[in-house]
């Protein structure tokens, strides 16, 4: 039998957002802005005091490429943010909900209700990801585990 017919299931590629004033130096300042809040927050601000202790330059800078690249797809991150957040200590799988929250309420202080909408949905995809990485467990087996 041939196949070639079949419309395949690729994925589709997201394109770079192109909307006036949405550019690096934009994202710099929401990240600015995101982190700030964070900090000053009673449960997450002492998690990242933990793992941030010197200058907050090189995260901040880190975080930009990260959403440059999403957003402008202008591969500027090139890390692997599934290891940097599984050997985190201490989190748990609410306060993605409290830094989505903060994520989304930074974004639409500082942009338009659709651009912000853009940044909070991608935003949520990569937290969903990421909390699967961090706190999914398969169900114990019925009867416990099985004999070797
Ligand atoms: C409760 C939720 C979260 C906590 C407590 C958290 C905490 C942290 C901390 C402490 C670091 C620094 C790790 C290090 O420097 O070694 C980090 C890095 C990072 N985080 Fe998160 N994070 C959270 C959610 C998210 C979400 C939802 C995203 C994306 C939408 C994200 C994206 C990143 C990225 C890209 C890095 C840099 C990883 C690397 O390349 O080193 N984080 N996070």
């Amino acid at each position: 039998m041939r196949h070639s017919r079949l419309p395949v299931a690729a994925p589709v590629e997201e394109r770079p957002l192109d909307r006036e004033g949405i550019d690096r130096a934009f994202i710099g300042r929401l990240v600015r802005e995101f982190y700030r809040r964070v900090r000053r927050h009673d449960r997450l601000g002492p998690i990242f005091a933990r793992e941030i202790t010197g200058d907050w330059e090189p995260h901040l800078e880190k975080m930009t490429d990260f959403w440059c690249s999403v957003i402008l797809k202008t591969r500027s991150y090139q890390g692997r943010p599934v290891p940097a957040h599984v050997k985190l200590e201490g989190v748990r799988e609410g306060d993605f909900d409290i830094w989505l929250s903060i994520f989304s309420d930074t974004a639409h202080n500082l942009c338009d209700l659709d651009t912000a909408s853009i940044f909070v949905e991608r935003a949520e995809r990569i937290a969903q990801s990421l909390k699967l990485a961090m706190f999914f467990r398969l169900p114990a087996a019925p009867g416990g585990p099985v004999p070797a």
